[in-house]
């Protein structure tokens, strides 16, 4: 059934030529976190993937890089669980410092320009598609990974990350919940991360990988997406298995600007996420929000699927030169998520 399930969505999915799947792997929460990233590592070189993590490493700002190397020896007091202990590990098997992984887990918070959205179709199924686009697009291409945390047996969750990167910003909890995440653009923000960091609040990514870990349903993701503090301003996207179960929180350092959810009674059966206040127009030079709409609303809620969400998340310029991957997911199905590298 499974099997028959995968070689379904695959057929009705249109594959660009050079689009690609990327490797799936298993990583075990079981396995001390120092040590659960190594069977993913071993599959690449690692002295390549030293080189593509270097170039990260430059681009970001000088004094972010003083300001870690001084406190490299209490970084581990700083950095909270598992987290700390997982940079610490994949760092030593790529012979990199402490400093240095976490400084590219830093720049690869920085996800710059991303397209979310969430619709209901007309029998009440919830579906998430997201776009992640990035700098170093070509680099990170070959990095990305989609992975299933595994605890006794069982896929806890599933999520979309570049390796080297320990946070997600793409996930599902089977038959419970999806997330992605969206920047929310502050000029300032290297600093206000570092120094939020030192207060022990969560990247956003990491407190994605927290929520899919914890949280039991759409409601209590839902609060703990909304309420807990983290390093940057962002847009969470959340999707859940029941009708009206979708939602785009807007989020500061602190806590919820605004929460905005399906309002299907009311003709409102999507919503569109780019990197945008939803109450503002988007900026002239970069609306993806309004050719999104428009090919949503020609699709019609009659007609929208996770093939019909792909066909949206190719439209130019929802898809453009920086898009790395599209994933496409639904909690109530949870073996149709499927990731694809674009090229
Ligand atoms: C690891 O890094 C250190 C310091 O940068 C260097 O001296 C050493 O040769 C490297 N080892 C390998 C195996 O690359
Ligand atoms: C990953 O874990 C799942 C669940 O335990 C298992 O069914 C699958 O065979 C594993 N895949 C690999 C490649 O080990
Ligand atoms: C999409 O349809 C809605 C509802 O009819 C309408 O309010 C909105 O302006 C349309 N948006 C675009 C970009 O076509």
């Amino acid at each position: 059934m499974l099997l028959y399930l995968h070689l379904l969505l695959f057929c009705l999915i249109p594959v660009d030529r050079g689009d690609f799947s990327p490797p799936r792997f298993n990583v075990s929460l079981e396995v001390p976190p120092e040590q659960r990233w190594g069977p993913v590592l071993k599959h690449y070189d690692a002295a390549q993937l030293r080189k593509i993590v270097q170039r990260v490493i430059d681009a970001a700002p000088k004094w972010l890089s003083f300001i870690i190397e001084r406190f490299e020896n209490q970084l581990g007091q700083i950095l909270p669980q598992p987290y700390e202990a997982e940079i610490q590990g994949m760092a030593k098997a790529l012979n990199l410092s402490l400093g240095e992984g976490l400084l590219i887990n830093l720049a690869y918070e920085l996800s710059s320009f991303c397209t979310s959205i969430v619709v209901q179709d007309t029998e009440g199924n919830i579906y998430h598609g997201r776009n992640l686009d990035f700098a170093f697009s070509d680099a990170l291409r070959s990095l990305t990974v989609d992975l299933q945390f595994i605890k006794n047996g069982q896929i806890v969750y599933t999520g979309t990350t570049f390796v080297g990167f320990v946070g997600l910003w793409t996930g599902q909890r089977p038959n419970k919940f999806t997330i992605s995440g969206n920047a929310r653009v502050n000029r300032d923000w290297w600093k206000i991360a570092v120094a939020v960091l030192f207060q022990r609040s969560l990247p956003p990514s990491w407190l994605i990988r927290d929520t899919l870990l914890e949280a039991e349903d759409f409601h209590t993701a839902l609060k703990k997406l909304t309420y807990s503090p983290i390093t940057a301003n962002v847009y969470y996207i959340l999707g859940g298995v029941r009708p009206t179960e979708g939602v785009i929180i807007t989020r500061s350092l602190n806590g919820p600007v605004d929460i905005w959810p399906l309002n299907p009674m009311k003709e409102q059966w999507y919503r569109v996420e780019t990197n945008y206040d939803h109450w503002n127009n988007p900026p002239p030079s970069d609306d993806r929000r309004t050719p999104a709409m428009q090919a949503l609303n020609a699709t019609g809620q009659n007609n929208i699927n996770l093939h019909a969400l792909l066909k949206v998340l190719t439209v130019k310029p929802v898809l453009n030169n920086f898009t790395i991957y599209t994933t496409l997911m639904c909690a109530a199905q949870p073996y149709y998520y499927r990731t694809l590298v674009r090229t």
